[in-house]
């Protein structure tokens, strides 16, 4: 594919927003025609004067239909810079040791919005996560909110891809690799490594972040569900090629082995004029989920939501899961219908992108947040348990208006000590429960349809 797509002076003064199509594809693009050199990586002398250089996202020796690579044909080579020192890490950590785990069901109301200039990396914040950059497994979450787009600085995440779960605020992210713009209901994942810029295209921003420190984010199998449904492959979108040839005073902020790292540059990394490989940012509308459930009674497990995994080294045990319970109906007929009680071997860290989510009546916000560790008992509240087990189960419920969406992992998330200490941390979540009444009675018996008559 050939494009032509080039600016000047920044992402937002008019950069072409076009993207290809597919998961995890091997693209092509060059935003100069001719800039990508034909049957071969690395010629001799690359058109324009480009210098070649190679980005791996996977070990080379990787199973072909997992390896992850691309080429870029460049300006100057990411090389060129001024030393890293580090600098302070602000609320971002990776050191998940901070403070012992408790089994209590945690929840947390959602971020003011800065009132000081702050922009996406600044305004990052880390509130738990298990695992170590350093054994490239486990993962960080975290949540950003700022008021300012980031100026004259750039950003790589050397530790694990992320995934960008905007809740407030649309972003337009210019990476060395093209233009990628996100709002709320969609996501972005930017791979390990990739040199990015984030602005705001409203006044403010705020969302979730997943770093993936193991292996790259891919689609599910889908097992007897067949060759279509869930996220569907052709529903991603990688941007075409797109640079700029600027010179000047700019940082380089590099997130390495757990803490931050800055370096002066004198021109702009993203100065990447064509480039063709499948190790490439991606977006996707959570609205083309094709959402799965019952059509006859209970509830699937959970994992019938599942966009995106990280596999773990054993099978079919996930070390991250990215799941979203989207609008959809419930038919199922005499089920509770809400998501049940349950204990479960995964943790979860569950977010709201807008609306309400169908097990909690009140308290659990847009923007807010909840932990319910391994083993935890959880549930819906006591407003939501009293309210659907005496619905009518005879008529579908249609839930609209409403995205929840949850990291869930393998090992126990770890919440740090800005997490257990900030004033948005709800003392009170655990009262939600408490008021789930004793229906119990022995005398009562069994109805005719196999359990207590409503
Ligand atoms: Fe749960």
């Amino acid at each position: 594919m050939s494009t032509v797509a080039r600016g000047a002076a920044g992402v937002a003064d008019g950069a072409a927003l076009r993207y290809q199509s597919g998961f995890g594809n091997h693209f092509s693009s060059e935003a100069l025609p001719g800039a990508l050199p034909q049957g071969r990586n690395s010629p001799q002398q690359p058109p324009y004067g480009l210098y070649a250089e190679q980005f791996s996202g996977t070990a080379f020796t990787a199973p072909r239909h997992v390896n992850r690579r691309s080429w870029l044909y460049r300006i100057r080579p990411a090389a060129v810079h001024g030393r890293f020192e580090r600098t302070g890490d602000g609320r971002i950590s990776s050191r998940f040791d901070e403070a012992a785990p408790a089994p209590n069901q945690l929840r947390w109301s959602p971020p003011p919005l800065p009132e000081e200039p702050t922009d996406f990396v600044a305004g990052l914040a880390t509130l738990g996560g298990n695992g170590s950059p350093d054994h490239h497994s486990g993962c960080g979450i975290h949540w950003y909110a700022a008021n300012r787009s980031m100026q004259q600085r750039f950003f790589y995440d050397a530790d694990g891809e992320l995934l960008i779960v905007p809740q407030l605020g649309a972003l337009r992210i210019g990476t060395e690799l093209g233009v990628i713009e996100v709002r709320p209901l969609e996501v972005a994942v930017i791979p390990r490594g990739l040199r990015f810029r984030v602005e705001l295209s409203e006044s403010a921003a705020r969302g979730y972040v997943c770093e993936n420190f193991g292996a790259p984010l891919r689609l599910p199998d889908l097992g007897p569900i067949g060759s279509n449904g869930l996220a569907n492959p052709r529903d991603f979108e990688t941007p075409v090629a797109w640079y700029e040839d600027r010179e000047g005073d700019f940082e380089l902020v590099a997130k390495f082995a757990g803490h931050l790292w800055s370096a002066r540059l004198d021109h702009s990394p993203l100065d990447v004029v064509a480039w063709h490989g499948n190790h490439a940012p991606y977006k996707y509308d959570l609205r083309r989920f094709n959402t799965i459930g019952s059509v006859s009674y209970d509830h699937p497990d959970p994992s019938i939501f599942l966009v995106l995994q990280s596999v773990s080294d054993t099978p079919g045990v996930d070390a991250l899961d990215f799941v979203i319970f989207p609008p959809r109906w419930l038919v199922m007929e005499n089920t509770f219908r809400p998501p049940w009680f349950h204990r479960n071997v995964a943790s979860e860290f569950m977010g709201l992108i807008e609306g309400t989510y169908d097990a909690k009546a009140e308290g659990f916000a847009p923007g807010g947040a909840s932990l319910h560790n391994c083993m935890s008992g959880h549930g819906p509240d006591a407003a939501t348990y009293e309210k659907a087990s005496r619905a009518d189960t005879s008529k579908p419920t249609h839930i609209t208006d409403s995205m929840a969406f949850m990291f869930e992992t393998r090992s126990v998330i770890r919440p740090t000590r800005y997490a257990l200490d900030t004033p948005l941390l709800q003392d009170d979540y655990a009262q939600v429960w408490r008021g789930l009444k004793k229906h119990f009675a022995a005398g009562s018996g069994p109805s005719p349809r196999g359990h207590r008559g409503r």
